[in-house]
């Protein structure tokens, strides 16, 4: 290689910062912190390549030996790749999915959607990302139960005020109505997830009712104030893995 082809593909400088200025990333990622689970499942896959019998429960990524892909899934798969269904979808994603989807809310939750509020995304971390990012701008106070899933990276990522609320094994880990009333005054975000990862377990019908009642009644008050609302996510991407008496 040439002087100047290895010039030419040398992009070191691109990524060094200006002399004299300081070396640093954004201060956001600066104070990044990383994520416990994963750091753990390291861990635990370092052991099971060295030979240790390990059952890992740690993230749902489980070997395809105990959970092999649906078969209808895989060969469908196949089959659109071997058409040659390999390009972008919409940005939205397809419209035949977007219609499954609204139809298999309505079927299994009795829940009517227009097909035009149904986005799909690559797992449904982009999707929660981009909830908090469209909602939560730097400063807004963001409400939601622990132990939880990864909210308090979300709330790091966009900047938001954290509001944690501690949630014991006599609450079976899910938040009071109770205990969140004093805290939606002003809030941005509710972040709710049921079943619950990391305990499996799921608010009632009726807590989830008097939630949602505690949401509606706060932004009741905002409207007629001009305020801006105080908006429910809410995860429930576990709700077909609902085990002996857990109900969703
Ligand atoms: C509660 C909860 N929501 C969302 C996700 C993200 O799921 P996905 O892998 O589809 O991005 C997870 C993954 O562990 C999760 O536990």
């Amino acid at each position: 290689m040439s002087d100047a082809v290895r010039a030419a593909h040398d992009l070191s400088a691109l990524v060094a910062p200006p002399k004299g200025a300081k070396e640093r990333v954004s201060r956001m990622v600066e104070s990044l912190r990383g994520s416990e689970i994963l750091r753990i499942s390291g861990e635990i896959r370092a052991l099971v390549a060295s030979g240790q019998p390990v059952c890992d429960l740690t993230v749902g990524d489980f070997s395809p030996r105990h959970f092999p892909i649906p078969a209808a899934l895989r060969d469908g798969i196949q089959a659109a790749l071997a058409r040659g269904e390999t390009n972008y979808p919409p940005a939205a994603g397809l419209g035949e999915l977007r219609e499954a989807v609204r139809l298999f809310y309505a079927r299994e939750l009795g829940l009517e959607y227009p097909v035009s509020s149904i986005l799909i995304t690559g797992g449904s971390r982009p999707g929660i990302y981009g909830a908090y990012r469209t909602l939560v701008d730097p400063g807004d106070r963001v409400v939601y139960p622990v132990p939880s899933w990864n909210n308090d990276h979300y709330v790091h990522l966009t900047g938001g005020a954290d509001v944690a609320v501690r949630c014991g094994p006599d609450e079976r880990f899910l938040p009071r109505p109770d205990a969140l009333r004093p805290l939606l005054a002003g809030a941005r975000l509710l972040s709710l997830n049921s079943p619950l990862n990391p305990t499996g377990t799921a608010l009632s019908a009726e807590a989830l009712e008097a939630i949602c009642d505690l949401v509606l009644a706060e932004n009741a008050r905002r409207s007629t104030r001009g305020e801006r609302p105080l908006y429910l996510l809410y995860d429930q991407v576990y709700w077909m893995l609902c085990f002996g008496g857990t109900t969703h």
